[in-house]
């Protein structure tokens, strides 16, 4: 498998967006909300590089239809835990494809109350979207490859995996 972003170059990428973060949040306390599974290694390592006052919490999507056709139809597996009512949200995601999925959580979110809502993703596809999405963080932009390791998988195996690899055998249209 050929690597796209080691152990070092995903360390500084997430240093990179945590810096920006600091910044943008400063004074406020936002309520990070990672996305499962993918997102998890990736958020492990952005909040402990945030030196804001934060509140965490998750939340679980999953395309309907089967593992290697995206139907676009999206639902919700978990919802927040917290009451976001007037908070700004952060929702912190492995990967933007299609769109569809922070499309869905951004509105369903939004709908809740919260003062604000911002996208941070690791990897963007741009290529790919269908949806008029647009990261407010986003660390590597890559061509349409279908990549695995640092919590991205395929059919829930290479999640573990330190580093980000391109998976070959995977169609473009998974
Ligand atoms: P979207 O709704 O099409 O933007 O898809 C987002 C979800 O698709 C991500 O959270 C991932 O779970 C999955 N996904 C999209 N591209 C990849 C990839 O290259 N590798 C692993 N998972 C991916
Ligand atoms: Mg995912």
């Amino acid at each position: 498998m050929e690597i796209i972003a080691n152990e070092q170059q995903l360390s500084q990428k997430v240093e990179e967006i945590a810096a920006k973060i600091n910044k943008d949040y400063q004074g406020k306390e936002p309520v990070i909300v990672g996305i499962l599974k993918g997102s998890i290694v990736f958020y492990a390592d952005l909040i402990r590089k945030l030196t804001l006052d934060c509140e965490l919490d998750f939340m679980a999507a999953s395309s309907y239809g089967s593992s290697t056709v995206s139907s676009g139809v999206i639902t919700i597996k978990k919802d927040l835990s917290l009451d976001v009512t007037g908070k700004h949200v952060l929702v912190v995601e492995d990967i933007l494809d299609t769109g569809n999925t922070l499309y869905l959580l951004k509105e369903h979110i939004l709908q809740k109350g919260a003062a604000s809502v911002k996208l941070c993703t690791l990897f963007d596809k741009p290529a790919r979207r269908v949806r008029p999405v647009q990261a407010d963080y986003a660390g590597f932009v890559i061509e349409d490859l279908f990549i695995v390791g640092y919590g991205l998988d395929c059919n829930e195996k290479y999640r573990n995996l330190p580093y980000v690899a391109v998976l070959n055998a995977e169609p473009s249209n998974f």
